[in-house]
């Protein structure tokens, strides 16, 4: 569907994912073989119940964990059986991760927070500074660069936070609930940052529990107990998913 109607090369393929915990004697199966491409310059958003795998997916891609079984590709790359050490210089260098909570430095600016990865992949004093600037440009926070987090709204901090995901220019940038602490207001402004990224270019998935949300993206992917449930450009996903509720009125009697 999508894959064959876009002919960007797949930035991410993953095929038959699974990730179990366990915890007592119980074994949970966070994801049960999950299989999909996600192409250069796509928009994801990925939907589905509280429990249903999306973070589980979104720290596997993001090489923040590793998954039980099966393969995991970046830009060609086999990443999930790397090193510890080749794992993170990935993670680092081609990842950009945005999470609900921000997870700024208290102590730390704006400036010096998105900073940060360049000094972990031993990026030039100079350059550093150069690219950490341009990048809280391109969120419009040029006149708070000196503030530290909580001098900040959270709107302004969830910029700082999409600055630092940006710096190195990642092949893909991933969000886990990136408006899920911010009023509706504030949440349309940072859609509206996600969208003018993805006009430049920008590789994005973004896991999302509001439709709204997910109606800037050009392809919605629904879980289900760490299954794929549906995976459809967002017009077709908004036609199944008002054809699912129409028949559940009628199920229910209602007009
Ligand atoms: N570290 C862990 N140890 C044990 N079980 C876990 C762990 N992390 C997640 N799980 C379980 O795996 C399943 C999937 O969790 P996950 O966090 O991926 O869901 P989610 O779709 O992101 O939910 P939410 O919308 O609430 O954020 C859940 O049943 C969860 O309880
Ligand atoms: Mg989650």
């Amino acid at each position: 569907m999508t894959a064959s109607a876009n002919p960007s090369p797949a930035v991410i393929r993953v095929t038959e994912l699974k990730k179990q915990y366990k915890v007592g004697a119980e074994t949970i199966h966070a994801l049960d073989g999950v299989t999909l491409d996600i192409r250069a310059r796509e928009y994801v958003a990925i939907m589905g119940a509280s429990g249903s795998g999306k973070s589980t997916l979104m720290n596997i891609l993001g090489c923040l964990d590793r998954p039980s079984s099966g393969m995991y590709e970046l830009d060609g790359q086999a990443v999930s059986t790397l090193s510890a050490a080749a794992m993170a210089r990935v993670r680092n260098q081609r990842i950009g991760f945005v999470f609900q909570s921000f997870e700024l430095l208290p102590r730390f600016s704006a400036l010096k927070n998105v900073e940060l990865p360049l000094i972990y992949s031993d990026v030039p004093w100079r350059s550093r500074r150069k690219m950490a600037r341009e990048a809280v440009d391109r969120v419009s926070l040029t006149d708070r660069a000196r503030h530290r987090p909580n001098q900040l709204s959270g709107g302004q901090r969830q910029r700082v936070a999409i600055a630092r995901a940006l710096v190195c220019r990642p092949t893909i940038l991933l969000a886990d609930e990136p408006t899920g602490n911010l009023d509706t207001v504030t949440s349309a402004e940072i859609l509206r940052l996600f969208s003018q990224l993805h006009e430049q270019g920008q590789t994005i998935v973004i896991v999302t529990h509001e439709p709204d949300v997910a109606a800037h993206a050009n392809r919605i992917i629904r879980m289900r107990d760490g299954k794929v449930l549906s995976d459809l450009p967002v017009e077709q996903d908004n036609a199944v998913a008002s054809h699912r509720e129409a028949a559940l009125r009628v199920q229910k009697g209602a007009p």
